[in-house]
């Protein structure tokens, strides 16, 4: 393949200069698509694949919106699109590596069709390494962008076309807040809302405060308008999106306005349920637990990472609380919040976990009785403190530690769904089960799903259901009908 000519284009990033925080409160800018680009994709198809948290989907909407805004439209069908990009995820190594899969797996179509434009974009592209081994080892990669400059979007593909050259422009640092960005959103019934961009937090494990930027959060009236905007489009459930959640505001200069605010705010807009994630234990304060408390939309289901039991191995990560400290949360919100949910994130084998201070994570989870739990061996990513630390956990610990806690979280799944045995249930039916489309599926507002029988007219509505059978992943359950 001939070398392709970078012309104005030509930004790598740099994690050195990721990691700088200034302290000036950003500026919000409105999104604007001038007139000239709206016909750039007329005739032709895109499919974006995601790879990623909820936050990377919703960028995946938000840059279907905009490609439907150029007259683009969307593709399932890989070999139809004359655009595909790649949303991707730095979180763990696996998660690259499918990746990379991926990309190789592309390049057949690359051949059969020289004009498919494909790029790569997400937190992956805002490692330098990465982006020098898609350059070097993936020339067929046309467009290379970060989380950063999504709203740019179409001026890369406008001159992708124009000028037929390789582009790419990842920036460091991230810029102003975008408003007024289009979506595509995926479903009807439920729909992401940010309320920060970009984390803080630099726990030594994680690459995210690295790929996504300092925190910085949405004004409340531009939050509240598009839950309400949402909910008079007919949706259900909002789930509002950050990685510290908890911290929301803290960067407002003249304003004293924080997350227990705007969910008290949000609670008095007309939509049935508010969901929130992700939450950070060191700032959930008393004002957001007291908010929960009130009930109203605000659901009864709290994702709380834990991430380990032991405290020391908590302050190596970074996490600012100690084991007594989330224990005293969990209890505040337990006595608050009638029949709350709790799910956590959970780590092994973070560098050099003893034995015991494993034993503490698990005597931990049994202590706080998790519904659900993700879990996951500590992966290093190059450039955060943790990778620099010596480990002398060998990959086979790591392997039976992981088994083990699993063991104990799967069996809070089934704890947490046997409760509701005979109970009437409220669900939001998104539509038909996955595996038979005679049954319905659904959510409870403490986020169970549940199969059920019932009439179709529920499919995007609150129905209530009368649980009939508690699986380990799942509730069974029949409409009732007042
Ligand atoms: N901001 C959220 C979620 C971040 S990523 C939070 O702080 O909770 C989701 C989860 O991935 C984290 O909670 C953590 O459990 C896990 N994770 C992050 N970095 C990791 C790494 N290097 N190795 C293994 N798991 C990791
Ligand atoms: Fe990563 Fe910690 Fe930020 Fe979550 S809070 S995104 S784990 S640095
Ligand atoms: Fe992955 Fe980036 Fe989300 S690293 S978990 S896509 S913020």
């Amino acid at each position: 393949m001939a070398e392709k000519d970078y012309s104005k284009y030509f930004k790598k990033p740099n994690l050195k200069e990721a990691a700088k925080r200034g302290k000036e409160r950003v500026k919000v800018i409105n999104f604007d698509l001038p007139e000239t680009m709206e016909k750039i994709g007329k005739g032709k198809k895109f499919l974006i694949d995601t790879f990623g948290c909820q936050m990377n989907v919703h960028d995946t909407e938000v840059m279907s919106g905009i490609l439907q805004n150029m007259g683009f439209n969307h593709t399932k069908n890989e070999e139809e699109a004359d655009i595909i990009i790649l949303n991707t995820c730095a979180i763990r190594e696996n998660a690259e590596n499918k990746v990379f899969g991926k990309i190789g797996a592309l390049k057949h179509l690359k051949r059969e069709n020289p004009d498919l434009i494909l790029g790569v974009c997400g937190c992956m592209s805002q490692e330098e390494k990465i982006v020098n081994t898609l350059l070097e080892k993936y020339q067929h990669v046309d467009l290379i962008f970060g989380t950063h400059n999504i709203h740019r979007l179409p001026e890369y593909l406008r001159d992708a076309y124009l000028n037929k050259e390789r582009i790419v422009e990842v920036w460091s640092q991230e810029g102003d807040i975008v408003e007024h960005m289009p979506k595509r959103r995926e479903g009807s019934v439920k729909a992401w809302v940010n309320i920060t961009y970009g984390c803080d937090e630099f726990c030594t494990y994680c690459i995210v405060p690295f790929t996504r930027g300092k925190e910085r959060s949405r004004l409340p009236k531009d939050i509240i308008n598009e839950v309400r905007e949402l909910a008079e489009l007919g949706y259900k459930e909002v789930t509002l999106l950050g990685q510290n959640v908890n911290s929301y505001g803290k960067d407002f200069k003249d304003e004293k306005y924080g997350f227990g605010d705007l969910l008290n705010d949000l609670n008095k807009v007309d939509i049935p349920r508010v969901r929130f994630t992700t939450s950070h234990p060191k700032d959930f304060d008393d004002k957001s637990v007291a908010a929960l408390g009130k009930g109203g939309n605000l659901v009864e289901h709290i994702h709380l990472p834990v991430q380990s039991g032991n405290t020391d191995v908590l302050k190596r990560m970074n996490r600012k609380y100690t084991r007594e400290d989330y224990l005293e949360l969990v209890r505040k919100l337990k006595e608050t919040i009638p029949n709350v949910s709790l799910t956590t994130d959970i780590i092994v084998g973070f560098p050099n976990e003893t034995d015991e201070q494993f034993e503490d994570t698990l005597s931990l989870v049994k202590e706080v009785g998790y519904e659900g739990a993700f879990t996951f061996i500590y992966s290093p990513r190059e450039g955060t403190p943790a990778a620099k630390m010596k480990d002398n956990v060998p990959m086979e610990v790591k392997k039976e530690r992981l088994q083990r806690l699993n063991k104990l979280v799967n069996e809070g799944y089934r704890k947490g769904h046997e409760q509701y045995k005979g109970q009437v249930v409220e669900v939001l039916c998104e539509g038909t089960s996955k595996n038979d489309d005679s049954i319905l599926a659904g959510y409870t507002r403490t986020n169970k799903l549940v199969n059920f029988t019932g009439d179709t007219a529920a499919i995007g509505n609150l129905v209530k259901v009368k649980v009939t059978e508690a699986r380990t992943w799942h509730l069974l359950g029949e409409q009732v009908y007042e």
